[in-house]
């Protein structure tokens, strides 16, 4: 068994539907090793981001335990929470979420005290290192996708959380996105969860679950 990096037990998370509680996650339980990427499908509304919130620290699950790196999470204080989120967890929205004011280098130099140098090796790995100096208005969906990438991957975050992130793009970059967070985790042994619609990358990944009925299942 590899390093575990990410580790969810017992997780239940209800909303306020009306007078009603309803049950998005009914005792979930997730486990990802450092090396292997994890695909979660499943239908809209099934929950999926939810999981994925709870396990990038963004949300507190009503019930269970989340451990980042073999460290329990669930008491920890909120300062704590902050650094592990930003030392640990590189996180890619469906809406990129660059800002607008800076450069796409500056996504990383300025938001994360990134290495000017670093970034654009790593711009040039994402085929990306000609729009170093442009703003996310002057991207295409593809490029501010991979801007949103090479954040996630700037860092020496262990885990890599990403909720949906071919959405915005046609099938081939689709593809090409998931191969880049493919080889991230591999090469450096990383763990990376992906929430996809996208059956047609399902191929790439180690391991695929469903979200069904507040449950995960191995499918
Ligand atoms: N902050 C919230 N307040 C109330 N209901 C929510 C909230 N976030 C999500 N939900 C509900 O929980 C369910 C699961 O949402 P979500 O995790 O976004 O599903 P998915 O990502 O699979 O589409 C949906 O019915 C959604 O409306
Ligand atoms: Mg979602």
């Amino acid at each position: 068994m590899s390093e575990m990096i990410l580790g969810m037990s017992g997780i239940v998370k209800s909303y306020a539907d009306g007078e009603e509680q309803r049950c998005v996650l009914d005792h979930v339980d997730l486990s990802v090793g450092a090396g292997e990427l994890v695909a979660i499908v499943g239908p809209s509304g099934s929950g999926k981001s939810t999981l994925l919130n709870i396990a990038g620290m963004m949300l507190s699950p009503d019930e269970g335990d989340v451990a980042i790196c073999g460290r329990a999470v669930s008491h920890l204080p909120q300062r704590a929470w902050t650094k592990l989120r930003r030392e640990q967890i590189g996180f890619i929205f469906q809406n990129h979420q660059l800002l607008p004011h800076l450069t796409a280098e500056e996504q990383l130099t300025v938001m994360l005290g990134a290495d000017r140098n670093a970034t654009r090796e790593l711009f040039g790995e994402l085929g990306i290192a000609n729009v170093a100096t442009k703003h996310p208005a002057q991207l295409s969906g593809g490029e501010r996708q991979r801007v949103a990438i090479a954040r996630a991957f700037a860092t020496n975050a262990r885990l890599i959380l990403a909720d949906e992130p071919t959405a915005s793009l046609d099938s081939e970059r689709g593809r090409q996105v998931v191969q880049m967070i493919r080889q991230e985790t591999h090469q450096r042994n990383k763990a990376a969860v992906m929430v996809t619609h996208d059956q047609r990358v399902l191929d790439l990944v180690d391991r695929v679950f469903r979200m069904e009925d507040g449950k995960l299942i191995a499918a």
